[in-house]
């Protein structure tokens, strides 16, 4: 081999779950969870409801941490003891769009978006709207700023959560059901603005989904959590033609048998 050749440089995943242990009230729910993440992929993951994927991603964000495993997030560990001036500092890397939108009732679409700035940084109002202008746009919220989330469609409070979940550019953007109670049209743009993060902003993604169509649009890889583990990890290609049958059972939404 030639002293020429250039070293390889391999990035080590950005996310990494070891092992993860999990149980409420003396019920498994995670039971030994193993995952990467590699910097700049978006991976999927997708299982029944109730398997235990918001639980991970909670994992991630260290609102929850494991009975038993690791969670290496860019190079912390973040599932030891932490101080929670620590967490705070660590969660700033974090973007977290959650299954309800969680958008604050009593603030304004504008003011929800703003609110991770005004927190977090000294940024002036006047820097602070430009940054939001700029989201709502990509986002086309415009007509929806001065309203509070009362007053705004499914779909918009989605986008707005969304918005407000990018604001801060974030390294690591994490979903949970961003496509849930969405149409099909306003699900295919909230694929395309996973994809557009990805492309813009070159994040490292996790969503969780049970929407195939949403899952086969924006995974890079695919991971699906059965029963307390990871019972596949590939690419949507790969997902498709595996022979298990839990797993296309679950793809192509086949019901489980009914005794009748
Ligand atoms: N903080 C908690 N306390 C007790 N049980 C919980 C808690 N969070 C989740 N669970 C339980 O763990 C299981 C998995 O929940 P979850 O991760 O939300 O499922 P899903 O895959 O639908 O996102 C459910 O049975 C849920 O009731
Ligand atoms: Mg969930």
């Amino acid at each position: 081999m030639s002293d020429q050749e250039p070293e390889k440089k391999v990035e080590p995943p950005l996310i990494i779950l070891k092992n993860i242990h999990k149980a409420f009230n003396g019920q498994d729910i995670l039971n030994g969870v193993n995952l990467e993440v590699n910097q700049g992929e978006t991976l999927v993951i997708i299982g029944g409801s109730g398997t235990g994927k918001s639980v991970t991603l909670k994992h991630i964000v260290r609102i929850l941490t494991p009975d038993k495993g690791q969670v290496f997030v860019d190079g912390i560990e973040v599932s030891k003891p932490m101080k929670s001036s620590k967490i705070a500092e660590y969660r700033r890397k974090i973007g977290y769009l959650f299954q309800s939108g969680a958008l604050i009732n009593w603030l304004n679409v504008y003011d929800n978006i703003a609110l991770p700035l005004r927190e977090n940084t000294t940024l002036s109002e006047k820097e602070i709207k430009a940054k939001v202008d700029e989201k709502l746009n990509l986002l086309e919220l415009e007509q929806a700023v001065r309203k509070f989330p009362s007053e705004i469609s499914g779909g918009m409070k989605k986008r707005a959560g969304m918005a407000r979940a990018i604001i801060a550019n974030p390294k690591i953007l994490l979903y949970d059901e961003p496509t849930s109670g969405l149409d099909p049209i306003m699900s295919a743009n909230i694929n395309q603005m996973v994809n557009l993060m990805k492309k813009e902003l070159s994040v490292t993604q996790i969503m969780v989904t049970h929407d195939m169509n949403s899952a086969y649009a924006v995974a890079d890889k695919i991971a699906m959590l059965y029963k307390g583990n990871i019972i596949f990890y590939g690419t949507p290609d790969e997902i498709k033609q595996s022979q298990d049958e839990r797993i296309q059972h679950f793809i192509q939404g086949i019901p489980s048998k009914i005794e009748i």
